[in-house]
C-alpha cells in the first residue's frame, strides 16, 4: 500500500472526461488499495481516481464518519467502478462540501437529496443502490470528478469572486495540506 499524492486545483487531470475501467484492468486491486489508504490518510470521505492523476471512471468512499452523526447511518467502504447517477425527486439539499483536490475550501453546495446509484463494485458485479442524505451527496460529488466538476463550479459569480485569491494560492502551489499534494511546477 502506499500513500499517493493529491492532484490539486485546477490540473488538467481534474478537468477531463475519465474513462470507462475495463475489466482486468492491470493495476486496479492495488490503486483501489492506495486510494483508500489515501483518503484515510488524508481523513477524507471520497477519492475519486483522477485526483491521483489516473482519469478513470473510478472512485473510494468510506463516509461513515459523516454519515453516521447526521443521518444515523452506516454504509462502509465503498468502491465504485463506472457508476451512474440519477436524481430520484426533485428536493435538494444545501450543505458546505470541501474537497481534498482544494485544500481549506468549504462552501455550500446544493444537490439532489435522493438518488439512485448504478456501478460495478469490485468484483466487477453490476449493482444498484437508491440513497439519500450525506451519502448521496458524497457519491455525487466523487462522481462529478469522473466529469471534470469541481463543487466550486456550482458556485455563484460572487463567491467565486471571493475565493479568489485562495484558488490563486491553490493553483500556483502555495498551499500545504497535512497530506502530500502533487507538486506544481512554478
Ligand atoms: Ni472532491
Amino acid at each position: 500500500m502506499a500513500i499517493l499524492p493529491v492532484v490539486t486545483y485546477d490540473d488538467p487531470v481534474l478537468r477531463k472526461t475519465a474513462e470507462p475501467v475495463p475489466e482486468k484492468y492491470p493495476g486496479l486491486d492495488q490503486l483501489i488499495e492506495d486510494m483508500f489508504e489515501t483518503m484515510y490518510e488524508a481523513n477524507g470521505v471520497g477519492l475519486a481516481a483522477p485526483q491521483v492523476g489516473h482519469s478513470l471512471r473510478l472512485f473510494v468512499v468510506d463516509a461513515d464518519v459523516i454519515t453516521e452523526e447526521e443521518d444515523g447511518v452506516s454504509h462502509g467502504p465503498g468502491v465504485f467502478i463506472n457508476p451512474e447517477i440519477k436524481p430520484l425527486s426533485d428536493d435538494r439539499v444545501e450543505a458546505e462540501e470541501g474537497c481534498l483536490s482544494l485544500p481549506d475550501v468549504r462552501e455550500p453546495v446544493s444537490r439532489p437529496d435522493k438518488i439512485q446509484i448504478s456501478y460495478l463494485d469490485r468484483d466487477f458485479k453490476f449493482q444498484t443502490e437508491n440513497v439519500e442524505g450525506w451519502y448521496a451527496r458524497v457519491l455525487q460529488h466523487e462522481n462529478d470528478h469522473l466529469k471534470g466538476i469541481l463543487f466550486i463550479d456550482y458556485l455563484g459569480s460572487f463567491r467565486k469572486r471571493l475565493l479568489k485569491k485562495k484558488l490563486d494560492n491553490i493553483r500556483m502551489g502555495l498551499v500545504e495540506a497535512s497530506y502530500p499534494l502533487v507538486p506544481k511546477e512554478l
